[in-house]
């Protein structure tokens, strides 16, 4: 008999509302083990409060929410989430704020810095672990963050907006080294973009809402081959996907304007 894999996460008929204002109706949604999910949609639409959901910083008004196997019911230890904004501790050098999390777990002094010292390498940050936040550059800021969510090891990474301020070179980089990561960890990631092209870039499969209230529209297998790097952008199948995509995504947006 075939082995049933459960979901990583499963949100099963998951509806959130702010007072009078539903942002989320009856989402049911399954992600796989090792998925890398992004999710897309015009602003306001719900993105943010579903990885709020994920990762138990809000609860739903409807639905439950489980994540590996356990329904999620306060902030969830298996879910790491990176924002646009960096978060570091200013006080507190590279390597410090990678190994932040170790220490409130109680992992020793010595361990704990050997551990930090091999993620802070492996966001690409090596010779910079006694700098200080101030002196980087908003792309090694992140890395940093990065680091620091790779260090506590959860399951599950989720990602909101996180290259979005950044300059496209250093976007290119840094989502080639989350492919890599992502590769060689086998995390489940959720992410959050405003590019199409990030999305197509950097996932298994993508989801686009649709807004008023948020539910996913479409739901599509991004078949491109792993590794991938910038020049996929100009195979038949990206284009294909990307015209896909990009016909929902305008739909939507041309709905959110209508009803302004
Ligand atoms: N804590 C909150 N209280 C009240 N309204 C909220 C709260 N969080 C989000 N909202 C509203 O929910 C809607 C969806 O927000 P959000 O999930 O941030 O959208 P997105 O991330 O897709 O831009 C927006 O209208 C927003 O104003
Ligand atoms: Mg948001």
């Amino acid at each position: 008999m075939a082995e049933v894999m459960q979901p990583m996460i499963r949100l099963e008929g998951v509806s959130k509302s702010f007072g009078s204002l539903e942002v989320l109706q009856a989402v049911d949604l399954d992600v796989a083990k090792g998925e890398f999910l992004v999710l897309l949609g015009a602003s306001g639409c719900g993105k943010s409060t579903m990885l709020n959901l994920i990762s138990g910083f809000e609860p739903p008004t409807k639905g439950q929410v489980v994540v590996n196997g356990r329904r999620v019911k306060d902030v969830e230890p298996a879910c790491g989430m990176v924002f646009q904004q960096y978060a570091l501790f200013p006080w507190k050098t590279v390597v410090e704020n990678v190994e932040f999390g170790l220490k409130m777990r109680g992992v020793g002094r010595t361990e704990r810095r050997e551990r930090a010292l091999q993620f802070v390498e492996s966001v690409g940050l090596k010779g910079f672990q006694d700098a200080y936040p101030a002196k980087l550059s908003g792309g090694m800021k992140q890395r940093v963050s990065i680091a620091r969510v790779l260090a506590n090891d959860p399951s599950v990474m989720l990602f909101d907006e996180p290259f979005a301020a950044l300059d496209a070179m250093t976007r290119q980089v840094l989502q080639e080294q989350l492919l890599s990561i992502y590769q060689k960890s086998g995390k489940t990631i959720v992410f959050i973009t405003h590019s199409i092209d990030e999305a197509l870039m950097l996932s298994t499969r993508m989801i686009v809402m649709g807004s008023k209230p948020g539910r996913v529209v479409q739901d599509i297998k991004n078949d491109l081959p792993l590794p991938r790097s910038a020049d996929i952008q100009l195979s038949p199948r990206y284009v294909e996907l990307k015209r896909s995509i990009w016909e929902t995504v305008q739909v939507e947006v041309m709905k959110g304007l209508e009803s302004h």
